[in-house]
């Protein structure tokens, strides 16, 4: 699948960018949106710990001050032992912004990729309204 490869590559790419003296844990991020575009991100920290901002966010909000608001696919790259899988804050967010059936591609240090769907990965999420996802 030429998306899939893609956006896992554009995932690996973006981990080089990221800013992380803290946690050394690169991670980068490869977001397509439904018109065909793609957004990337990577992880920035801060001495503060708690403003750091995920490799997810990055391209999300890189997405939406674009104009786009519509996302069908994110790839997500990190150093870890297993799949590098979105935390529950980026889930949340990704929600905003995309449909159950979005598709996940998952890659840590070995390379295998895994794919996920974002309804699998966040069950029962919060909205203050009803989506319509027509
Ligand atoms: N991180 C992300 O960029 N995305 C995630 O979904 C999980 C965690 C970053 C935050 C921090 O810079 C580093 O990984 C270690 O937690």
């Amino acid at each position: 699948m030429v998306d899939k490869d893609r956006l896992v590559a554009q995932a690996r790419g973006m981990q080089e960018m990221a800013y992380v003296p803290y946690s050394n844990f690169r991670v980068g991020a490869a977001l397509l949106t439904e018109e065909g575009k793609i957004f990337t991100g990577c992880n920035v920290e801060n001495s503060a710990y708690g403003v750091c901002i995920c490799a997810e966010q990055t391209a999300v909000v890189k997405a939406v001050s674009e104009g786009s608001k519509s996302f069908v696919a994110v790839a997500v790259a990190g150093d870890s032992d297993g799949p590098c899988l979105p935390c529950g804050a980026c889930r949340q967010v990704l929600s905003e912004f995309a449909k159950p059936d979005m598709v996940l591609y998952c890659v840590g240090k070995d390379g295998e990729v895994k794919n996920f769907t974002l309804g699998e990965i966040l069950a029962y999420s919060f909205h203050l309204e009803e989506k319509n996802f027509d």
